[in-house]
């Protein structure tokens, strides 16, 4: 019995549901915008700044320039997380370059379609605020 666990594990996962799936494929991306992005693009961001405080206010990006599903290097929402700290726009403002490593899962998301779960997840503010120095 014991050499069939792994199958039967394996087995298991094919069978989430798809919401489910997708709540993993979101799972890092909301861990690098609650530590990178939310503080400044929440409830009190200025009106020209694209709202990233829930799921919901993300979906209305999807679909439009700010998020455009599979095709990353023509969404805005990752150019800015990519431009180098010096040139204006970039993402937190200068001198906060996010990791590489948390541009990649941004990437990746995107790349698999910008895929969100079902209803509506807030997202909060994790740690120090990213800043201009
Ligand atoms: C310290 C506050 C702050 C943080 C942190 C921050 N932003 Fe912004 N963001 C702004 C401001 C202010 C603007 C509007 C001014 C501008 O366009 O430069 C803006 C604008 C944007 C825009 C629109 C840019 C454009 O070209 O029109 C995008 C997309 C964006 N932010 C994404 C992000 C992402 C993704 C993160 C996290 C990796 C992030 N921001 C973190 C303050 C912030």
């Amino acid at each position: 019995m014991k050499r069939f666990l792994p199958l039967l594990v394996l087995a298991s996962c094919a069978q989430k549901p798809v919401n489910e799936a997708d709540a993993v494929a979101f799972a890092p991306v909301r861990s690098v915008l609650e530590t990178n992005c939310v503080h400044c693009h929440g409830d009190n961001r200025l009106s020209t700044m694209p709202p990233i405080n829930d799921t919901q206010a993300i979906a209305k990006l999807i679909g439009t320039s700010w998020i455009v599903p599979g095709k990353p290097e023509a969404s805005r929402f990752f150019q800015v997380v990519t431009f180098p700290d010096e040139m204006p726009g970039a993402m937190p403002p200068s001198g906060h370059a996010i990791s590489k490593k948390d541009q990649q899962t941004l990437h990746e998301w995107i790349k698999a379609g910008a895929k969100l779960p079902a209803g509506n997840v807030k997202l909060s503010p994790k740690g120090p605020l990213p800043r201009s120095i």
